[in-house]
């Protein structure tokens, strides 16, 4: 049993956090799954679905315990996780030699062979280890002198598509040293193109924003400017209950000593069984430009959910509902590319077209720039912030009924 030895992590209680030794086993590991600033409490209701306990949120990421089935059934179930990280040792370090000696103490050969190859990412504040690169850098010669005192061989460094990633956490002279169980960004599903797409939005935020909506997949969805279809194609998913896992074939853990391929192999199974094709589509997305149209398509077929999106190269505001009620989930531009009076009079026309076509619908409007967004002329009943990469937004919410013009 690979977990079973005693070691000390920090774990949060509600009345704050504290230090407190505890033994990881395989029956009952405390794990840490990172997400996008505003999701926390989407994530966590997540986890607790996918059969987490103890969660508690913090910042940019959900504390919780679960054993090596929920580890599993989490990376391939979570939408809004970014990672799932075991953290394996907590330690003081005032100087290299100690943060090297403390890592060294752990042993590696659990969750790494000395073929895989690796990366560390480094998280740090204040001094001494104010120079994150620095700090990964010591972390990184501790794990590879282990492996080449051990074995002869050291595990070669890939910084862009590692087998197995370590994190190391240091704030003044606290650190926390955790294995990465993901590996590669559990945003990065498979069915986008990398640099496709005019800005689209990462897959965790598509979904954080659709599950923030809390629409179910019972009436229809529309995405006004759908741009490489993420916000769709992440609905079509959840309307299906069809598991981002399910569209991967790889993650960290599977380089793990004690992988049980069989349990993995019955979680994948369990969440296949959960797959529920919609009769008919439910998902809408448009795009002023055929090009983006053709590209959202394209990744929607990879994503195995072309056929539920009734995708359209058409402005948005020449669109009509698609039903008497639903959900409108939509990124528009934010004006890097527009004069700012023409970014204004596209949010008049988002606001108009709401007013008039949309009526019994709530929208929600993931907007970087708060001027712009004040041309839509709707009371907002709802503000959450969060983050597109480094700019800060706003996803506002508006509810379509007669007479929620302002003035
Ligand atoms: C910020 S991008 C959307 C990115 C998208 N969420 C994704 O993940 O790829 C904005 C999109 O709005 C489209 N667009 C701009 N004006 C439009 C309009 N009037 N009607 C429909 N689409 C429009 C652009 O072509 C662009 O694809």
């Amino acid at each position: 049993m690979i977990y079973e030895k005693t070691i000390t992590v920090i774990d949060a209680a509600c009345r704050g956090y504290y230090l407190e030794p505890m033994k990881q086993s395989s029956q009952s590991m405390s794990l840490l799954a990172k997400t996008s600033s505003g999701l926390e409490p989407v994530l966590a209701d997540e986890l607790q679905r996918l059969g987490a306990e103890e969660i508690v949120t913090g910042k940019r990421l959900v504390r919780f315990r679960g054993d090596r089935e929920t580890l599993y059934r989490v990376n391939l179930g979570c939408r809004t996780a970014i990672r799932i990280l075991l953290p394996v040792s907590q330690f003081h370090a005032r100087n290299r030699r100690e943060l090297y000696n403390a890592v060294r103490r752990v042993d590696f050969g659990q969750y790494m062979s000395p073929k895989s190859t690796l990366a560390v990412d480094a998280i740090t504040f204040g001094e001494p280890f104010a120079n994150s690169l620095f700090a990964a850098q010591i972390t990184k010669d501790a794990i590879v002198d282990q492996f080449r005192d051990k074995h002869g061989v050291r595990p070669d460094v890939d910084l862009k598509n590692p087998d197995s990633r370590i994190n190391i956490h240091i704030t003044g002279h606290e650190a926390t040293l955790s294995i990465d169980t993901s590996g590669e960004s559990l945003s990065h599903r498979g069915y986008r193109t990398r640099g496709g797409g005019k800005a689209p939005l990462s897959e965790v935020l598509a979904a954080g924003m659709v599950l923030l909506s809390g629409w179910n997949g019972d009436k229809p969805l529309v995405d006004g400017m759908c741009g490489s279809g993420t916000i769709a194609i992440e609905a079509a998913l959840i309307a299906s209950r069809i598991a981002p896992g399910l569209l991967r074939s790889h993650y960290a853990f599977e380089h793990f000593a004690d992988l049980d391929t069989e349990l993995l192999d019955r979680v994948r199974n369990e969440l296949k069984a959960r797959v529920t094709i919609p009769a008919q589509p439910t998902v809408f997305a448009f795009d002023i430009s055929g090009k983006q149209v053709e590209l959202a398509r394209a990744n929607a077929r990879r994503a195995g959910v072309a056929e539920h999106i009734a995708f359209t190269a058409q402005p948005f505001e020449q669109s009509q509902a698609p039903g008497e009620s639903g959900t409108i989930v939509m990124n528009p531009p934010y004006g890097e590319r527009l004069k700012p009076h023409d970014l204004e009079d596209l949010y008049s026309r988002i606001g108009d077209t709401l007013k008039q076509n949309y009526q019994g619908f709530t929208a929600w409007i993931l907007t970087g720039n708060l001027q712009a967004a004040k041309r839509i002329g709707l009371k907002t009943s709802r503000k959450i912030k969060l983050y597109n990469g480094p700019t800060e937004c706003r996803l506002l919410k508006f509810e379509l009924y007669q007479g929620s013009r302002k003035g």
